[in-house]
């Protein structure tokens, strides 16, 4: 049955190994996902994401900055365009998958808001190389700095593990320190450095991990 999260795994993999720091889940499990507690900064639900969070997709979009939506995307767009949310919701959940997260704690409340996205973290593979996947994060601006990108990427680091990923590469701008801090901090090292360029290109080997947190992706999904 499922345990605690952040504990190492046994297999051997690689010989490195970080310690993710994934919090503790509450049970019971169900597609709406699980609550996951990341200390000072509250607790979050996530899940896999659906094809029917295509307008919620593009409402998150609307909330993020113009600064995180070209961190993210690499180029200035107003609103997401239909395709790429249904690019982005319509997905395998094998070459490709998603996480979708919510205020755990502004649910609570009475009153509480409506399911209302808050980040949203993929990796995603080609047919070609199922192995090496690449990363990316959202967090809404207003929820950043609460830790739940730390927390997002250990949930990935995770998963990938457990599907046989090797390597999650992430492109992102140099400019980016917040993002750079979370790679490096996982053992991320740049690949890909032009001294022109403003997109720096990281490789991070994917640690062992205790199996059934990287499992977590594909229980919520199979879960009543
Ligand atoms: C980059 C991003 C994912 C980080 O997520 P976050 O939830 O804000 O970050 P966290 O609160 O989990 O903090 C992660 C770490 O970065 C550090 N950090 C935050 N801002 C920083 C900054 N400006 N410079 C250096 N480090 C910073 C935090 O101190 C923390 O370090 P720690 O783990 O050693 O304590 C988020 O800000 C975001 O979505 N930005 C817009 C989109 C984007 O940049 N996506 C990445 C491209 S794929």
């Amino acid at each position: 049955m499922i345990g605690p999260l952040g504990a190492m795994g046994s297999n051997d993999r690689h010989d490195e190994t970080i310690g993710l720091r994934i919090p503790k889940w509450e049970l019971p499990l169900s597609r709406d996902g699980v609550v996951l507690d990341i200390g000072a900064g509250g607790r979050i639900r996530v899940r896999p994401i659906r094809a029917t969070d295509r307008a919620a997709l593009i409402e998150t979009f609307a909330r993020l900055s113009p600064t995180s939506r070209h961190r993210r995307f690499f180029s200035q767009m107003n609103e997401l365009p239909e395709i790429w949310a249904e690019k982005l919701t319509s997905i395998d959940h094998s070459l490709h998958r998603a996480w979708v997260v919510f205020d755990a704690d502004a649910e609570a409340e009475p009153g509480g808001s409506p399911e209302q996205g808050v980040a949203i973290a993929r990796l995603v593979s080609q047919a070609e190389d199922p192995t090496t996947a690449e990363l990316a994060l959202a967090i809404v601006d207003d929820h950043q700095g609460r830790g739940i990108g730390r927390a997002l990427m250990d949930l990935l680091l995770s998963t990938a593990a457990i599907n046989d990923i090797d390597v999650i590469r992430a492109d992102t701008l140099r400019e980016n320190k917040a993002m750079i801090h979370l790679l490096r901090s996982r053992g991320a090292v740049a690949v890909v450095d032009r001294s022109d360029g403003a997109v720096v290109s990281y490789d991070l080997r994917v640690p062992n991990v205790d199996e059934t947190t990287g499992a977590l992706y594909d229980l919520i999904r199979r879960a009543p």
